[in-house]
């Protein structure tokens, strides 16, 4: 027998029992005469300690231990005196005195640290993947993470979900991103696609009288790499009938509001029941659709003010269409020249041709390169719109509103962070509802569909379809938590005729569209319920759960940004034979 117990349990109840373990060696010491060594599982640490007196064997064994060699140790337990106990271990009052010690495997000197919290390279972890997992952050986000999947089945069972696997190998499933294909052997020169999320088949499992659906799916999106993005991800894909979008989304709330009070009960729910926001009130008063409710700082529309203001910028860009907008970062009016620039260097980045402002000092002056155009009156009401005081920092900029809308809403984020105002153990959900349901893409002159393919617009709506696609909204929500959308549904359409008017108004050709999803519009021809449904990104959602900082941390074995496993070379190339059996001829670019 290997273990008798776990190095994590031993406790001054176990005093006197004989006990065997088996681990890591976290940490040798050398004290001459005694030797000690914090052995390790998944469970926990154990102090051990070799004593002549008590069995030379043993000491002689640890004496060449080292970190990372893996053993097998038989012995007994002890109190430690009082003024030994170590308040950091759970296992702190207790040693194991070691009798008999086997090696069961050395080890070589890892790459990295395992015993300590340490800033290491991350493709260095990536490549030793199996020995960053030893680590504490890492085992702790992969317990998060399997606690997060076994609540949703649990209790999902209990709500009569049927959980049913989909194919990997299938059609595309376009989701808005770019598709991974798989040459077929049997069926040259055909593909499969891999889904970008299972939403056809689990409509389709609507048709085949599921009613409730749901899978821990994983899906593939062949996109630009990003801290909450991969090339393959994880969802709670979920698919009801006979549901509104009220249905799907309480449901939601309900599981995520217990899931958050059994899973992380240290953490805060900020607002119950979540707040639910239009995107126009989204866009308006936090510049994006993915807001984070945490802290105020919202924005302010001052484009009224612009026209015969007197200050050009703010002019011509309302002249052209464009907005003025503006927030208070609150306390920042101290901010220097530097740090100011700072800041217009962010938003520049993202577009905005320049970053105006009014500093409020803490000692009563201000400065700002604008003021001087404007009348002390246009000053007094924008200082109101932000409700300003001595020692804030007003920001705006004007532009087109896209812009105007994504650099304020980054730099309130951005600005949060320097503050520290987002605070990990706060979670502010919400639900963001009534998107437009199509956005014109200005490029390839048509209607793009905010959601996918499948979305029903507002049933008040569907007469719009070809007279007013712009004020058109669709049935869309999107599950937002922290500046994160975790979760993104829709009721969908369910009917041919709808779906074929869609498939039209978005530029999708009758023959295109048939070649593509005619097995969707011939089911729907046969009993096709009211349905709709959600997916939700688990590895987003226990991101936040277990407060890491990008996706990777929370995914055993992640790609890194440059979409390369590094520990086993992938993507690599593949054998002539291989390619020959696949009818495939490369031509690749030259290397330079
Ligand atoms: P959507 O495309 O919004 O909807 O995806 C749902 C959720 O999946 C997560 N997500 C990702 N997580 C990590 N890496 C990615 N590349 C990535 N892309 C998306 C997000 C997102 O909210 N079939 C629809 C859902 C439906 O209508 O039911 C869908 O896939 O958290
Ligand atoms: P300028 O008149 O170009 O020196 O600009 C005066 C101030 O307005 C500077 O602080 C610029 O960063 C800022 N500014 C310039 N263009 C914009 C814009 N589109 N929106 C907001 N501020 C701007």
């Amino acid at each position: 027998m290997y273990k008798t117990h776990t190095c994590g349990e031993l406790r001054s109840q176990h005093v006197g029992e004989k006990v065997t373990l088996a681990g890591w060696v976290n940490r040798r010491r050398d004290h001459g005469e005694l030797i000690f060594v914090d052995l390790r599982d998944r469970w926990g640490l154990v102090q051990v300690v070799a004593d002549p007196d008590i069995s030379k064997e043993a000491l002689d064994v640890l004496n060449n231990a080292r970190n990372e060699w893996v053993l097998k140790i038989t012995g007994s337990v002890r109190a430690r005196p009082e003024d030994m106990h170590n308040p950091n271990l759970a296992t702190g009052e207790v040693e194991v005195v070691a009798e008999q010690v086997e090696v069961l495997n050395a080890a070589k000197t890892p790459p990295f640290t395992i015993n300590k919290k340490e800033d290491i390279d991350e493709n260095v972890r990536l490549k030793y993947r199996y020995l960053d997992l030893r680590r504490g952050n890492m085992a702790h986000n992969i317990v998060m993470r399997h606690k997060v999947i076994k609540f949703i089945r649990d209790y999902l069972d209990k709500e009569e979900f049927l959980e049913i696997e989909t194919p990997i190998l299938f059609k595309t499933t376009p989701e808005g991103a770019r598709d991974f294909l798989v040459p077929s052997r049997m069926h040259p020169g055909h593909m499969y696609a891999l889904p970008q999320s299972p939403q056809q088949l689990k409509q389709l499992l609507m048709v085949g009288g599921v009613e409730k659906y749901f899978q821990i799916a994983r899906c593939f999106r062949d996109e630009d790499l990003r801290g909450d993005r991969q090339l393959e991800f994880t969802q709670l894909d979920l698919e009801m009938s006979f549901v509104q979008r009220e249905d799907v989304m309480d449901l939601m709330e309900a599981m995520y509001t217990a899931m958050v009070k059994e899973l992380v009960p240290h953490k805060t729910i900020m607002q119950e029941p979540w707040p639910r926001l239009t995107y126009t009130e989204a866009m308006e008063r936090f510049g994006k659709d993915n807001p984070d409710m945490r802290f105020g700082m919202e924005l302010a529309d001052l484009t009224d003010l612009a026209a015969g203001s007197g200050f050009k910028v703010f002019e011509g860009a309302v002249e052209s269409g464009g907005h003025v907008r503006g927030i208070n970062a609150k306390g920042l009016g101290d901010y220097s020249r530097k740090q100011i620039d700072g800041l217009t260097d962010y938003v520049k980045q993202f577009g905005a041709k320049g970053l105006a402002y009014i500093a409020l000092t803490s000692e009563g002056e201000e400065r700002s390169p604008i003021t001087k155009f404007l009348s002390d009156e246009t000053v007094a009401t924008i200082k109101e719109r932000l409700a300003a005081e001595q020692g804030d920092l007003l920001l705006f900029v004007a532009d087109q509103p896209d812009v105007v809308f994504d650099t304020l809403g980054r730099l309130r984020v951005h600005l949060a962070d320097e503050i520290g105002l987002r605070d990990p153990d706060s979670l502010a959900f919400c639900w963001v509802i009534d998107f437009p349901f199509a956005f014109w893409n200005k490029d390839e002159k048509r209607w793009d569909p905010s959601q996918h393919l499948f979305t029903s617009p507002m049933l008040d709506d569907i007469d719009m379809i070809e007279s007013d696609p712009k004020n058109m909204r669709g049935t869309q929500y999107d599950m937002v938590l922290n500046n994160n959308e975790v979760a993104g549904g829709s009721i969908r359409i369910h009917q041919r005729d709808l779906q074929e008017r869609i498939f039209k108004l978005i530029g999708l050709e009758d023959d295109v569209a048939q070649e593509r999803f005619g097995h969707m519009l011939e089911a729907f021809e046969f009993g096709t319920p009211p349905h709709g449904g959600i997916a939700s990104g688990i590895d987003r959602l226990v991101m936040v759960m277990a407060d890491a900082d990008n996706i990777r941390e929370v995914i055993a074995f992640p790609k890194n940004q440059a979409g390369r496993d590094v520990m086993a070379d992938a993507p690599s190339l593949a054998e002539e034979d291989q390619l020959g059996e696949l009818h495939i001829q490369l031509d690749l670019p030259e290397e330079d």
